[in-house]
């Protein structure tokens, strides 16, 4: 069975992902703060007949990062790394003349440092899959500038460069840079309590995701919606 890690899979996005997976065959890592919905969702993921492994820990944390992959290992490799995990850098969302530096160090350390330092932990085994993938969870604020998106919209163009660069200097795999389009989810709602705009579920982009497993393309920056429609 393919081995993916997914970090942020308790909620949103993420455990939507980690659902899709397991009912594919893939068995799972899977990683949040929070222990309690992290093991609510391995449940709901084990359900599908996947092996999970639920480990509770922050990604800025090196340590956590080595258990993920060790976790990985024992269940066979890791062919798929999902960077999904993310901070605002300051909830809710302010203009950046009075973003906090420490937020927008946190935004840079989550979205980031930890996402390249899980794949520098998992890259050994990344090239030792048959099929080997990385997925950095992007947003449409890595390339608009939307007012008081700034910090985070920074951080996620941090987050494309390095997929970019990673795709082209390991060639074996497949790096991309994946923006969902909005989501009702807990993010957004911190990110923007007042916006009482309906949302798509985190569900409804995963479809777009399992696409580009299948088929593969070029390493490079995509937006769900559009993968979705096959464009
Ligand atoms: N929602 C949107 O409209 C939207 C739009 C564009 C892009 N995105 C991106 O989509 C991805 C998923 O976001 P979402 O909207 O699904 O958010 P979400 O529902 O709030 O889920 C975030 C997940 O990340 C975990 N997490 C946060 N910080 C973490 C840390 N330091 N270490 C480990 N786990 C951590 C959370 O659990 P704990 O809090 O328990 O750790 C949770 O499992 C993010 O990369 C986000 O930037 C979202």
């Amino acid at each position: 069975m393919p081995v993916a890690i997914i970090t942020g899979a308790s909620k949103g996005l993420g455990r939507a992902l980690a659902e899709a997976l397991a009912a594919r065959g893939w068995d799972l890592v899977l990683d949040a703060r929070g222990a309690g919905p992290l093991e609510q969702a391995a449940e709901a993921a084990a359900g599908h007949g996947a092996r999970v492994e639920a480990l509770p820990g922050d990604v800025t944390d090196a340590g956590h990062r080595a258990e993920l992959v060790a976790a990985a290992r024992k269940l066979g490799g890791v062919d798929l790394v999902v960077s999904n995990a993310s901070a605002l850098g300051a909830e809710p969302l302010v203009r950046l003349a009075e973003l906090p530096l420490a937020g927008l160090r946190r935004a840079l350390e989550v979205n980031v440092v930890a996402a390249l330092g899980l794949v520098q932990e998992a890259l050994p085994l990344l090239r030792e899959s048959p099929a080997g993938a990385v997925v950095a969870v992007s947003s449409d604020a890595a390339a608009e500038a939307y007012e008081t998106w700034g910090g985070y919209g920074a951080s996620k163009a941090a987050l494309d460069q390095l997929a970019a660069v990673l795709g082209a200097e390991e060639p074996g795999l497949r790096v991309w840079a994946v923006d969902p389009g909005d989501m009702a989810t807990d993010l957004y709602a911190a990110a923007v309590p007042d916006d009482d705009e309906p949302r798509p579920a985190p569900g409804s982009v995963v479809p777009a995701f399992l696409r580009l497993l299948d088929e593969r393309p070029a390493s490079g920056r995509c937006a769900a919606p559009a993968l979705a429609e096959g464009r």
